[in-house]
């Protein structure tokens, strides 16, 4: 890779600023300063330093995001906007895109990354990765409902869902649902097929990774070591 794609995609210089950097000595491969930014490196053998900083090359990138509503999860969409739309410049160029979909109006945990391995193993219906939402229904859930979740709700189109949990409210408006898959509408299907309707849907946890309450929506963080593991664990 070109040492000036390599700065500009870490985020740390545009091409011109790097340029500008290299000539006055500011750019240092394995030590020894360069001016000519056009040279291929391997980022992942070399040591980089700009400006007296040390440059360590992730090559994966792991996001959470707090999905705001109106949002699309993808990287391009025609008309509406993605939610990789919600990262910085620096970010778009590192080619996140969304493990695994919220509906447009769905709000809450998302990961993006570009790590496509990690993300097919952590989708695969092998790997029953834990989602936990958060809900809200047009009227109070029925009696009953928490047995006919565990037991596996058939949807109206006559698929057949894995085991959930539920648990509800006092009120029974609102509650918590649990998922080891992830279909299509899925927890709106299972409510419906309940007889009732959601009216607001939030994920709080991916893979046992709880939704960073410091984060508004459309705000991100990278995730920490530790929430990369629990990610890693579900592979
Ligand atoms: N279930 C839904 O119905 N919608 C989502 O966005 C996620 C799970």
């Amino acid at each position: 890779m070109r040492i000036d794609k390599f700065l500009s995609e870490m985020g740390i210089a545009s091409r011109s600023e790097a340029r500008s950097a290299a000539s006055r000595g500011g750019v240092l491969i394995d030590g020894v300063p360069v001016k000519d930014l056009s040279k291929h490196i391997d980022p992942e053998r070399v040591s980089v330093s700009y400006l007296g900083r040390r440059i360590d090359y992730n090559r994966f990138v792991y996001v959470m995001l707090n999905k705001p509503e109106g949002y699309v999860s993808a990287t391009e969409d025609s008309s509406l906007p993605v939610v990789t739309d919600l990262l910085p410049d620096e970010l778009q160029k590192r080619e996140l895109f969304p493990v695994g979909r919220l509906d447009r109006d769905t709000v809450g945990m998302m990961i993006l990354t570009n790590d496509g391995h990690l993300a097919h193993d952590v989708l695969s219906p092998r790997h029953h990765v834990k989602k936990v939402y958060f809900f809200t229904a047009a009227e109070p859930m029925a009696e009953g409902v928490e047995e006919y979740f565990k037991n596996g709700v058939t949807l109206r189109d006559g698929y057949e869902c894995k085991k959930a949990e539920i648990s509800l409210s006092e009120d029974r408006l609102s509650g918590y649902i649990t998922l080891t898959e992830g279909k299509y509408h899925q927890i709106k299907r299972m409510v419906a097929a309940s007889g009732n309707r959601v009216t607001s849907l939030e994920r709080v946890s991916f893979a046992d990774i709880a939704l960073d309450p410091s984060l508004d929506r459309g705000e991100w963080r990278y995730l920490t070591e530790e929430e990369i593991g629990l990610l890693r664990s579900g592979e």
